[in-house]
């Protein structure tokens, strides 16, 4: 990456929180001639954008990868074209359900210079709206190349030695009034991927399931197609999975089905005392679905007549659009569950003028923050400091992988104890200095003492009674309780700070 390299154009795709706060980074450089961002939908917000409907729900696809379940569209020979639209299915839809509060403290999640509505918790909506205001509010939105989408993503040869290799982008825009695509091409000296990770579901597979779903249509679901509980009033229910969404999606069914729910767990989660919550009953994890409609679990329990099953079982990241064949080589390694050739979880080594934003899981909003503004400070070649030289960048790489494999954790997820968030978050910090004199690049914020309280303290609490908040690790701080009844001020030893994430 580098100004040096004259880098003037630059392609953000998507405009989420991390496609949002790129765009602002690249804008506050006042150095690009050229800033386009490419969002699929018709708004910005990417995952904030509620759907009320997914129906039919999405299909399920047990132990299919992205490359199986979203795979890229033909596109058109020649170009530009216009063509009958897409059916093919591109997961558009988002995971957010009705009853879907934030699990962030709002002072940690919004980016730094503009707070959310209110906080600490706050309705879906709040960041959807917010993120549509920050396009406006700092005059983005021109910027903006709504209902249209990367389909294809190559790597264009450098005219000349003094500049790194471009990018040609291949673009859909469905044209709602006409009914049709529109096809067509741009070349940009840069790209920021800010495409997102929570969109296509992953279900893994399970002997019978394939059969199970054929024989009884509609009963096994993925929690991205989840929107409200009352659908299953009085019916027996499976939900597959304890991380956010499992716990979310298990606390609203257990108020309407018919009790007890089952929860199926492959380990312990962070949420789990030592009992399940009433009405709750834990399950191991299912190793067979018969063809009488039974479910056998690993302790050998079999479950009958079950009305839904919910896999809640997270997503895989999904790059329809890299052109495998053209770039030389796959973006992303499902098996390890990491980017390819990648440093600090942003930049590939051999693509300098690629980056991508929001992959880790981490703090949101506020450390795609740094991300973007350390992208957007290279890119100008204004930066502090720069990136270390190959060899140093593959040595991190390895030690990471090594490291993760011997705790078991996964690649690009950064905790918050052990200093390893703010480890992460600042070398941003360093690469992106200040600026210029006169005020050109945005600085990163610091990380407040208000902040890092907040995030080591205040904690989003679904409904339990004070017996289940001590049972799970919580002693309340009587004096610092807020008046609000669905969060607390509280204290949680021994348990990383950011496991709510
Ligand atoms: C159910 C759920 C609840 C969550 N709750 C919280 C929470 O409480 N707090 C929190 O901080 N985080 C939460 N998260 C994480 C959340 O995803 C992040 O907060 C953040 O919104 C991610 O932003 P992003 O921009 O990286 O990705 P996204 O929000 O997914 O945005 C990516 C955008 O890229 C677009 N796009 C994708 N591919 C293309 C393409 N080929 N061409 C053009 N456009 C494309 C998409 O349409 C989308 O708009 C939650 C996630 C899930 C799944
Ligand atoms: N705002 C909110 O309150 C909210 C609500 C929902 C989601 N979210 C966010 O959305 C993101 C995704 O969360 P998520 O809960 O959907 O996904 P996730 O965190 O990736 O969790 C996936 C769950 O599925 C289980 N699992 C995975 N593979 C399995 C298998 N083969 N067999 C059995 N179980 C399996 C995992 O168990 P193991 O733990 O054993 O791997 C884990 O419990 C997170 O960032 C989360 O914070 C936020």
């Amino acid at each position: 990456m580098g100004g040096e390299k004259k880098t003037r154009s630059v392609a953000v795709i998507g405009a989420g929180a991390s496609g949002t706060i790129t765009a602002a980074a690249l804008q506050a450089e006042n150095y690009f001639t050229r800033i386009r961002v490419f969002e699929r939908r018709e708004s910005p917000g990417g995952t904030w954008i509620y759907d009320e409907s997914t129906k039919p729900h999405l299909p399920v696809k047990p132990g299919d990868l992205p490359s199986q379940s979203d795979p890229p569209l033909q596109i058109p020979s020649v170009l530009p074209a216009t063509t009958a639209p897409n059916h093919q299915n591109r997961y558009l839809e988002t995971p957010i359900y009705a009853g879907l509060t934030t699990n962030v403290p709002a002072i940690a999640m919004s980016f730094s210079d503009a707070p959310f509505a209110y906080g600490p918790f706050v309705p879906h909506y709040v960041p959807q709206q917010y993120l549509s205001n920050y396009f406006s509010t700092h005059k983005l939105d021109s910027l903006l190349e709504l209902n249209t989408t990367l389909e294809d993503l190559t790597e264009v040869e450098s005219e000349s030695k003094e500049k790194d290799n471009g990018w040609k982008l291949t673009l859909r825009k469905r044209d709602l009034v006409q009914n049709v695509d529109i096809w067509w091409e741009e070349y940009f000296d840069a790209v920021v991927l800010a495409n997102g990770h929570y969109t296509v579901p992953y279900v893994p597979h399970v002997k019978g399931l394939d059969e199970y779903i054929k024989k009884f249509p509609g009963r096994v679901i993925h929690s991205k197609s989840y929107r409200v509980p009352h659908i299953w009033k009085g019916k027996k229910a499976v939900v597959i999975g304890n991380s956010a969404s499992g716990k979310d999606v298990s606390t609203e069914l257990v108020k309407w089905v018919s009790l007890p729910l089952y929860q199926s767990r492959r380990s312990k989660s962070r949420w789990d005392g030592e009992e399940p919550p009433p009405g709750i009953e834990w399950k191991p994890v299912i190793t067979e679905y018969l063809s009488d409609g039974g479910i056998v679990f690993s302790d050998g329990t079999i479950l009958r007549d079950i009305d839904v099953v919910v896999y809640a079982t997270g997503y895989k990241p999904s790059f329809p659009f890299w052109n495998l064949e053209k770039n030389g080589r796959p973006l992303y390694d499902y098996e390890q569950g990491k980017l390819i050739n990648s440093y600090w979880h942003t930049w590939f080594h051999h693509f300098p003028t690629l980056a991508i934003v929001g992959l880790p899981r981490v703090l949101t909003f506020r450390s795609m923050e740094y991300q973007a503004i350390a992208i957007a400070r290279l890119l100008s070649g204004r930066q502090w400091k720069s990136l270390p030289p190959i060899k140093e960048q593959t040595r991190w790489e390895v030690e990471r992988l090594e490291k993760s494999k011997a705790n078991r954790t996964k690649f690009h997820d950064i905790v918050w104890d052990e200093g390893e968030t703010q480890e992460y978050l600042g070398l941003f910090f360093r690469i992106a200095g200040l600026g210029t004199l006169l005020g050109e690049g945005r600085v990163p914020p610091v990380l407040s003492k208000e902040t890092i309280w907040a995030i080591e303290n205040i904690r989003k609490y679904p409904e339990p009674g004070k017996d289940q908040r001590i049972r799970e690790g919580f002693a309340r701080v009587e004096d610092l309780q807020s008046e609000e009844q669905d969060w607390v001020v509280a204290h949680r030893p021994n348990k990383g700070a950011l496991w709510f994430i």
